[in-house]
């Protein structure tokens, strides 16, 4: 490694990092992480704390996975690479999509398509829903809602799903025939409704009133996260993606559930979907499939969607979409050792527990700071908190309070992550009771001095 004087030099000169100003980072260095072990990370300058972030919504069984890491050297040296395109595939990605197919039994999911990462298996869900029409004769079902306030990745068509205007306005126009109803977010929502329940059936109503206006037959799917990470950690009222999943059956809609974040735990669940006893047609997965530990993803496939291809005799059904790293055997090989170990572990009563106690301490320390407005979770272990400047008015804290907090966190112990008025919570999922209470320490420290 080159000396740490040359690495902060150069720190932010030659790249640029994905959501930020190229300028912002040039003027205020990121840290550099140069090591890391069990929940902890550690700077080039030797300071060491946990990692609230989890990598980023990914490293569910800590930066020490030992299984997976060995997994991934050993494929190495028998097989680095070969494509899956059609023709040829390979030992690891048969046995994984096997393994997923059991996984994801109770979700009703049985086929698997493979990616590099969240916003291509977004980009998979939505070709192959538009696809899945064409194939049993309905051509015009082509567009797609969402939720505001939804992350599903920045591709064009993921983008263009996405809910947020912040991944939109610079990259406009994006794709025709995308529709977006208002978020089950009890704190701001254009019904002035803060009953959970109450809520989810309005946002409900603005969906069929939605669907009515556009004409079933237009529309191919709808797509959602189980609970909303990326956009602020928003837990929907547990009538919500029934309601929707009841919807789109009526309708003949497909439902897509994005669960980038939320597959393999960490809601306390095996799936977001299943947290909430839904059976979706597409779950879109990446992340924790390999801890982060490898770029890779799976879309899995509803029986009676993989029938409709499977059973095609026009043509129509032949897959014109998949990427290069699609079913690549290192990947295959992290996730499969990635999987077992995630079962082994148990990760999701762990996740439980760990996360009702973060929640709790976070309203705890809403009750200690009034810059904290709102505090979302209790389902697993992803939170929010929402720093506003003024709790009647609820104005967004400034850019400038958020960065002291963070720092400040940082340095009594934490890693956290700002994502505009958010405070973003998404720890490995093998956190200790004691992991929580450091967690929480710091961030009192960083409210203390942001205050
Ligand atoms: C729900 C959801 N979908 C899609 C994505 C995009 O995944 P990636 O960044 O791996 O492309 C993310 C990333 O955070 C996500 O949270």
């Amino acid at each position: 490694m080159k000396d740490s004087n040359f690495l902060k030099e150069h720190n932010a000169k030659s790249l640029w990092h994905p959501m930020a100003h190229p300028a912002d980072s040039q003027a205020n260095p990121p840290a550099i992480i140069t090591a890391a072990s069990g929940v902890r990370i550690k700077d080039l300058d030797g300071h060491e704390v946990i990692d609230a972030v989890g990598g980023l919504w990914n490293v569910n069984l800590g930066f020490s996975c030992q299984p997976v890491k060995d997994a991934i050297a050993a494929q190495l040296d028998v097989l680095p690479y070969y494509s899956t395109f059609r023709g040829t595939s390979n030992d690891q990605v048969i046995q994984l999509a096997e393994m997923l197919r059991d996984f994801f039994a109770p979700d009703g999911l049985s086929r698997a398509f493979f990616t590099s990462g969240g916003s291509d298996s977004v980009e998979t869900a939505l070709r192959l829903a538009r696809q899945y029409h064409k194939v049993r004769g309905e051509a015009g079902r082509t567009k797609f809602l969402s939720l505001k306030k939804g992350y599903h990745g920045t591709h064009m068509g993921g983008a263009s799903v996405n809910g947020n205007a912040n991944f939109r306005t610079q990259y406009e126009p994006l794709l025709p025939g995308c529709h977006h109803i208002p978020a089950p977010y009890t704190y701001r929502n254009p019904f002035n409704e803060s009953d959970p329940e109450r809520l989810a059936q309005l946002c409900l109503q603005a969906l069929e009133d939605e669907i009515a206006f556009q004409g079933a037959g237009t529309i191919a799917a709808f797509i959602m996260e189980p609970i909303l990470g990326a956009g602020g950690v928003i837990p929907p009222h547990e009538s919500f993606m029934p309601g929707v999943r009841d919807i789109c059956t009526k309708h003949g809609i497909l439902l897509i559930a994005d669960e980038v974040i939320t597959a393999f735990g960490r809601t306390g669940s095996w799936s977001g979907s299943r947290h909430w006893g839904v059976q979706p047609d597409f779950m879109c997965t990446a992340k924790a499939i390999t801890n982060g530990y490898f770029p890779f993803g799976a879309v899995m496939i509803a029986d009676a969607v993989a029938e409709v291809f499977e059973q095609d005799e026009t043509g129509r059904a032949a897959i014109g979409h998949g990427y290069t790293y699609s079913g690549h055997p290192v990947g295959a090989a992290a996730a499969l050792a990635c999987l077992e170990e995630t079962l082994r572990l148990d990760v999701p009563t762990n996740a439980a527990a760990r996360g009702q106690e973060l929640h709790q301490g976070l309203l705890a320390l809403q009750e200690k700071h009034t810059l904290i407005g709102d505090v979302r979770g209790g389902h697993g272990l992803m939170c929010a908190m929402e720093l506003v400047a003024d709790r009647n008015s609820k104005a967004a804290a400034d850019k400038k309070t958020t960065a002291v907090l963070q720092e400040v966190t940082y340095q009594n112990g934490a890693m956290v992550r700002v994502s505009g008025p958010n405070i973003i919570l998404s720890p490995p999922l093998v956190l200790s009771s004691q992991d929580v209470q450091g967690i929480l320490s710091a961030l009192d420290a960083g409210f203390a001095a942001a205050c």
